[in-house]
């Protein structure tokens, strides 16, 4: 959708901001551009729309070069979300956004029309926030309207320049789940400009690492934290980027282990010859309507473990209680998370109302490996293996 071919651009004082850049933007893919300040990144981005002229290569949008097109023509393709909001401080919230459409022809009333409806989208209401001015608005609700902006024109393409910096931490990760929420129904081609290497993560489909003017990698944001490509790089995506993984590595049916599962109400004689039969120490237990209730030891239900099993026992008398649970897909971080804060060994996965499996430490281990596609080739993690978790099975909780 989007390329790039040797694009270099030298300032007339001699400053090479960016320098023989090489690279793709597929359909409908959001790549964040993350790197210190001043290596190149809104450079980069304001050659797509022709504020900024390259000095060498050339840059295709649909396989058109970009060059031989009407810059305005051109803008209309490209919703633009500037570094620092700009909105026009005279202009309404409701005007601020319906400006773009109502340049580009279209009738003041049906411009403004629009223009409620992308507020609502962005999740201000119209008739709130419309008639306000930008300083009459928090810094995460101009950011807002900047984004409804940069969409009024329904671009198949989004150029974003730090569009959530200017707010705090709570309010970014809010602005950047509602970005994703749009986007997965969206699905704009996105150069999105951060220097923040967590929002780097969280959004993009791949990530490009800029070093002074250069890509020193571009990759899934996996790959990137899990083999990263040069020292570099290494040192920019953080010394605890092991832990970041976890965030952008979901659970998969495959990471799972199996253990027997059992019904709360089940007699207890039963399941104990139950998990017998597959010689298991310890079995998921449900309620009647799937719900996860917990988990029981084979020696609870035999009775080998303090007092004996009452004849008419059900796995409810000796189950422990262990009713956080996960759905499929979740971060493997919400899994650690969930086990730490339960102060368990191991968490149950669902798809819907279905239980699937338990992930336990030893298998997140494993997960995170599959996750990193270099791994596959035989890439070196320069990371000590967790050879020494326990193997799973036999560590249900506490
Ligand atoms: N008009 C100009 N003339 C000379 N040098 C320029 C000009 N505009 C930008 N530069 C230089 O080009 C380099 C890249 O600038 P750019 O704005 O692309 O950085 P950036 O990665 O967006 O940084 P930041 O994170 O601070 O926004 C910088 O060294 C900057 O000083
Ligand atoms: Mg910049």
């Amino acid at each position: 959708m989007i390329r790039f071919e040797h694009v270099t651009k030298r300032y007339a004082d001699g400053t090479t901001a960016v320098d023989d850049l090489s690279f793709e933007v597929a359909a409908g893919e959001l790549i964040t551009l993350v790197g210190p300040s001043g290596c190149g990144k809104t450079t980069t981005m304001k050659m797509v729309n022709r504020l900024i002229e390259p000095t060498g290569g050339r840059i295709l949008l649909d396989g058109e070069d970009i060059a031989a097109a009407d810059p305005v023509e051109l803008r209309r393709r490209i919703g633009y979300v500037i570094q620092q909001v700009g909105l026009f401080p005279h202009k309404t919230v409701l005007d601020n956004t319906a400006t773009v459409p109502h340049l580009l022809g279209r009738p003041r009333k049906q411009a403004r029309a629009r223009a409620a409806e992308l507020l609502d989208l962005v999740g201000l209401d119209p008739s709130v926030y419309g008639d306000r001015y930008p300083d009459q608005l928090s810094g995460g609700q101009r950011q807002r309207v900047g984004v409804a902006r940069a969409l009024a024109a329904d671009p198949p393409v989004l150029l974003m320049d730090e569009p959530f910096g200017a707010v705090d931490p709570v309010v970014r990760e809010h602005l950047q789940n509602e970005f994703l929420r749009l986007q997965s129904t969206l699905h704009k081609t996105v150069l999105f400009v951060t220097h923040d290497i967590e929002e780097a993560v969280r959004l993009g489909d791949r990530i490009a690492v800029y070093g002074a003017g250069r890509i020193e990698q571009l990759d899934t944001p996996a790959t990137v934290l899990g083999a990263p490509a040069t020292p570099y790089t290494a040192e920019f995506v953080g010394a605890d980027r092991g832990l970041k993984r976890l965030s952008v590595t979901p659970v998969e049916a495959a990471d799972l282990e199996e253990p027997p599962v059992v019904r709360a109400d089940d007699p207890a004689d039963r399941a104990a010859a139950r998990l017998a039969a597959d010689d298991a120490p310890w079995a998921v237990v449900l309620d009647a309507d799937d719900a996860p209730y917990g988990w029981v030891p084979a020696a609870a239900l035999t009775g080998t473990a303090g007092e004996p099993a009452p004849k008419d026992a059900t796995v409810r008398t000796h189950a422990h209680r262990m009713d956080a649970w996960l759905p499929l897909g979740a971060p493997l971080r919400q899994a650690l998370s969930t086990m730490l804060q339960h102060d368990a060994g191991w968490i149950a996965v669902r798809d819907g109302d279905r239980h699937l499996g338990v992930l336990t430490p030893a298998r997140l281990h494993s997960a995170l490996r599959r996750a990193t596609t270099a791994d596959a080739a035989g890439t070196p993690r320069g990371e000590v293996a967790l050879e020494t978790v326990p193997a799973a099975g036999t560590v249900p909780g506490t």
